[in-house]
């Protein structure tokens, strides 16, 4: 019988509200192709690494273009992204994260960092949390992105714990797929709607507790 060992949290969308400079900065790349990225599309790019994003959003607009300008274009959002970043600071933490993550380290419960993004390191510096995680793995570390499960099981490696063990806390639809691939047991952090492969979806982590995820454990 496994129990509650380690937390893997998401970081874009689940820690900090990144997902919509993320959203910003795609949708301005669309409009200068000449058309529009829509919330719903957007939706597909969360979780997914930033060259598969930038395919999805040109198969949606039907623009075919070589390697190199696909390059560019990713370094151009990545700076229009990092722009929108600057104004963010140890405030923008979503409501009831730091308390959350805090209690698990006083349960003892080991906590992780699984995210797609290559910019992870410099947004957890920014909001006053790299030493929240005992590991970090981003988009720098893993060759197959979510929703493989890759990045969670590498997460459960470094920090020792066997994934039947493991939570996952995630927003996105790729992500809750990458962790019930793995083995883990998937909190979707949103929209039920959205996240119907999650074992439990909660809205955000304020009131959350420690006790509540290990309910998930409960068979
Ligand atoms: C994920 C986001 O966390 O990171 C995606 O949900 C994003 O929207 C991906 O594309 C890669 O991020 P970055 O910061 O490396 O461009
Ligand atoms: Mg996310």
């Amino acid at each position: 019988m496994s129990f509650l060992q380690a937390c893997l949290f998401d970081l874009d969308g689940v820690i900090v509200d990144t997902a919509k400079y993320h959203y910003l900065a795609w949708r301005r790349m669309a409009n200068q192709l000449g058309f529009d990225l829509t919330v719903e599309e957007n939706e597909l790019l969360k979780g997914i690494s930033r060259m598969e994003s930038l395919e999805k959003i040109l198969a949606i607009g039907g623009v075919k273009l070589d390697e190199a300008t696909k390059l560019s274009l990713a370094a151009e959002k990545n700076s229009w992204y990092l722009e929108l970043c600057q104004q963010m600071s140890p405030d923008d933490v979503l409501p009831g994260v730091r308390e959350f993550v805090e209690e698990l380290k006083t349960n003892q419960i080991r906590v992780g960092l699984g995210s797609a993004s290559r910019n992870a390191v410099l947004i957890l510096d920014r909001i006053a949390m790299l030493t929240y995680f005992e590991t970090i793995v981003d988009g720098n570390r893993v060759t197959r992105g979510k929703p493989d499960p890759e990045i969670f099981l590498t997460g459960a490696a470094d920090l020792d714990v066997l994934p039947a063990s493991c939570v996952v806390f995630e927003d996105a639809m790729a992500g809750v797929q990458a962790a019930k691939a793995g083995g883990m047991k998937a909190v979707g952090v949103g929209d039920p709607v959205v996240l119907t492969e999650a074992d439990v979806v909660i809205k955000g982590f304020e009131g959350l507790h420690v006790q509540d995820i290990k309910q998930l454990f409960v068979v």
